[in-house]
C-alpha cells in the first residue's frame, strides 16, 4: 500500500506547487485546506484526500495528520502563530507515528530582527527537540515577487520592488523548490537534515531588470518604491496591520542586508543546477506568448 503524505497550505502558491511536483512524483498525498470549496481544483490537480480546518485548531489538525506516514507542513506567510500552529502538526505527528516531518521554513531564520524569520527560527526548535524524523527546508526569496508586478512591468518598463536597486537577492525559482520539497519527501534519507534552497546568482534589482529587459526586448529599468506604498498597497489587498507592520520591518531589512545564499543544496537535491532568473523570465514571457 503506498504512503500518504499530508501537505498543509495545500491551496496557496507553495502548496500548490508542491503538491503538482508530488503528483508528478506519483505519491499519495492528502491535503490540509481551509475552505472545502478549494477541494475540487485541488483533486483535479491529482490529490487524494483531503481534510478541512484551521491550523490554530488542534484536534482538527490532529484528525487531518491520523493514518498519514509523512507530514509536510506549509505554514501561511508571516503569521504571528507560526510557531503554535506548526506545534498542533507536530504534536499529532508524534502521537499518530508520522515517520517523517518536512517543515517548510525560511533561509536564515536566525535573522532575528525579522518576526517571521525568528518564529521560524523557534519552530524549528520545537520540531527538532520533538524527536520526530525531520527535514527543515529553508527557501530564499522567492523569483515569483515578479508575478504581482509583471503586467506593470510590460506596460510601463519599470521592475519597482521595496528595495535599493543595488542590494543583492539569490532568489529562486519555486518551482525548484516544489521539486526538492517532492524529492526529499518521496525518496527518504533526508531524516535528521536541514537544507538552505538558494537560487544560482545573487542579483540586484539593476540586474534583474537588465535580464527581464533583454528577454522581453525593450527598456526597463529599476526603481525603488517607497514603504508608504507599500504599506498602501498591502492594505489594497486587505493584509491585516500585523502583516504590514511585518512586510515593513522584513523590507528595511533586506533593504539593508540583501538575501544571499549559496545554490549547492539546491543543486544537488535537484540533480541539476537551479533555474537562473533568465531562465524563468524566458518561462513567463513564452507564457505570455501563448496566452
Ligand atoms: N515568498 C517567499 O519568497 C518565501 C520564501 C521563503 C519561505 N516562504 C514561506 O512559504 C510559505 C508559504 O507561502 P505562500 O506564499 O505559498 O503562502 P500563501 O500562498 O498565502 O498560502 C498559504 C496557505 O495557507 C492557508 N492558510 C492560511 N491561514 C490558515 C489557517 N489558519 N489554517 C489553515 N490554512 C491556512 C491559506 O488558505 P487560503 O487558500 O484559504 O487563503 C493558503 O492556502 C510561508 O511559510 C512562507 O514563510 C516564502
Amino acid at each position: 500500500m503506498s504512503e500518504t503524505i499530508l501537505l498543509s497550505g495545500a491551496n496557496g502558491k507553495t502548496g500548490r506547487a508542491i503538491l503538482n511536483k508530488l503528483v508528478g512524483l506519483k505519491q499519495t498525498v492528502k491535503v490540509f485546506i481551509r475552505d472545502r470549496e478549494q477541494w475540487p481544483a485541488l483533486k483535479a490537480m491529482g490529490a487524494s484526500g483531503f481534510a478541512v480546518g484551521d491550523m490554530h485548531d488542534a484536534d482538527l489538525v490532529e484528525s487531518a495528520v491520523m493514518g498519514c506516514d509523512k507530514v509536510i507542513h506549509v505554514g501561511p506567510p508571516m503569521h504571528a502563530d507560526e510557531k503554535t500552529m506548526t506545534e498542533n502538526f507536530i504534536a499529532a505527528a508524534k502521537k499518530h507515528g508520522v515517520r517523517h516531518f518536512i517543515y517548510y521554513s525560511v533561509m536564515h531564520p536566525l535573522r532575528r530582527e525579522v518576526r517571521h524569520h525568528s518564529l521560524k527560527l523557534d519552530t524549528e526548535e520545537a520540531l527538532i527537540e520533538s524527536g520526530l524524523a525531520y527535514t527543515i527546508l529553508q527557501p530564499i526569496r522567492y523569483m515569483q515577487h515578479l508575478l504581482p508586478i509583471w503586467q506593470k512591468v510590460l506596460d510601463e518598463g519599470v521592475h519597482a520592488m521595496p528595495f535599493n536597486t543595488e542590494v543583492h537577492f539569490s532568489v529562486v525559482d519555486l518551482e525548484d523548490l516544489a521539486e526538492a520539497t517532492a524529492i526529499v519527501a518521496a525518496e527518504g534519507g533526508h531524516e535528521y537534515a536541514t537544507y538552505e534552497l538558494a537560487g544560482p546568482q545573487g542579483l540586484n534589482q539593476q540586474d534583474m531588470a537588465a535580464i527581464i529587459s533583454e528577454v522581453v526586448g525593450r527598456p526597463v529599468t529599476a526603481q525603488a518604491i517607497t514603504l508608504e506604498q507599500v504599506a498602501a498597497n498591502a492594505r489594497a489587498k486587505g493584509f491585516d496591520e500585523d502583516r504590514v507592520e511585518q512586510m515593513l520591518v522584513m523590507n528595511r531589512h533586506y533593504d539593508h542586508c540583501g538575501f544571499i545564499g549559496n545554490p549547492n543544496v539546491l543543486s544537488w537535491i535537484l540533480g541539476r543546477v537551479p533555474n537562473s532568473y533568465q531562465q524563468f523570465v524566458e518561462r513567463l514571457w513564452a507564457e505570455q506568448a501563448s496566452s
